[in-house]
């Protein structure tokens, strides 16, 4: 199995990561968090030890108070907490019921110690900035990471949703560790920073891996908008439409032709494609179902060489063009 280092901070992660969001946030009501608990700490005994969460992850428990991500996240693995590498982000909060962004430094801190509380530790292997703040300077968030960094309270820290100029100022000041981008089949934007991670050796998180799940080819343009909870972020994702469906039908049976070639699952496929880059990509698959949790982590068992991954890039070149949620 691939050895992955997180930046160049000698901190070794799991090549596949668990995206931790949806046990509490975006897809339907949270899962009880005794059970969400008990399925993380499993995905520990499978072979994770990254593990992402962030503030925001938030949904609303059947008594109506908050259900905080975190809170799950540090009571699944408060008994190994060594033995891991917990990511978490700041930056967005809701305010008024409104998304807001925040990264000013007093914020940044506030936020930081209630993380640490709600995940049962003291300090946050990975810190990441989740989204940018069109008002506080990112060389400012270099620096308020730098402080936290020398407290002993984070070891590395990350940005969410960046460009690479604001990840080479931000590097300039205090060298960032990982960024967090959406990639995946459907969403390969972002491969335009590939050339600076390489180059500053900062590590590519991609969460969405799956494209929200779309690529697993277990859903159809009716299996999610049969869905009526305003908690599924899904039911506003164009690939889960009919239209969507039919526009990345043929992306969907070219994924299912090479699956039966590897004997994997799609699933297992469009991860591995990633994770076999010549660059170091980790993918954070969500899922709230054990098997799945396997299914995923398995895929980085499976080995493409430069060649097939260069002649998947080219096919996905010309068909992999259906709408997909989150294109900037
Ligand atoms: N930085 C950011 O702004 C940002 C934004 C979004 C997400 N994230 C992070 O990235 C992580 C993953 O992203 P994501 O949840 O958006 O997308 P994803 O991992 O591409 O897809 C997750 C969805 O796919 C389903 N799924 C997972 N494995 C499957 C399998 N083997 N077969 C069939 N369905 C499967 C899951 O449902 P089940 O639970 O039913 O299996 C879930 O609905 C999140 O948990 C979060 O930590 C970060």
């Amino acid at each position: 199995m691939r050895k992955v280092f997180l930046g160049n901070t000698g901190i070794e992660i799991s090549p596949v990561g668990l995206g931790c969001m949806g046990f509490t946030h975006a897809y339907g009501d949270p899962i009880p968090e005794k059970e969400a608990a008990d399925k993380i700490r499993k995905a520990y005994d499978i072979g994770y030890t990254f593990f992402d969460t962030a503030q925001r992850y938030t949904g609303i428990w059947p008594d109506g108070t908050i259900a905080y991500n975190e809170t799950v996240v540090g009571e699944a693995l408060k008994e190994i907490r060594d033995q891991v590498v917990i990511a978490t982000k700041c930056g967005i909060s809701m305010v008024n019921g409104m998304r807001t962004l925040d990264s000013r430094p007093e914020t940044i801190k506030n936020s930081l110690d209630d993380s640490l509380l709600r995940l049962q530790t003291d300090y946050v292997d990975l810190y990441y900035l989740h989204s940018m703040d069109e008002h506080t300077d990112i060389e400012q968030v270099a620096y308020t990471m730098k402080e936290l960094y020398e407290q002993g309270k984070i070891r590395a820290w990350g940005i969410s949703q960046c460009d690479e100029k604001a990840l080479r100022k931000a590097h300039a000041v205090f060298p960032v560790s990982a960024v967090q981008l959406r990639y995946s089949m459907m969403a390969r934007w972002e491969e335009r920073i590939f050339p600076a991670c390489k180059e500053l050796g900062i590590t590519f998180v991609a969460f969405s891996p799956m494209a929200n799940g779309f690529l697993t080819g277990k859903y159809d343009g009716r299996t999610v908008n049969g869905s009526t909870s305003k908690a599924d972020f899904r039911t506003m994702m164009p690939q889960f439409t009919e239209e969507g469906y039919q526009a990345n039908k043929e992306l969907l049976n070219y994924l299912g032709e090479l699956a039966n070639e590897k004997q994997a699952t799609m699933a297992q496929i469009s991860l591995a494609w990633m994770e076999n880059k010549d660059i170091d990509i980790v993918p954070i698959p969500g899922s709230t179902k054990l098997e799945r949790l396997e299914e995923n982590f398995n895929s980085s068992r499976i080995i493409m060489t430069t060649e097939e991954v260069q002649s998947i890039d080219q096919i996905l070149d010309r068909i992999a063009n259906g709408p997909v949620f989150g294109k900037r």
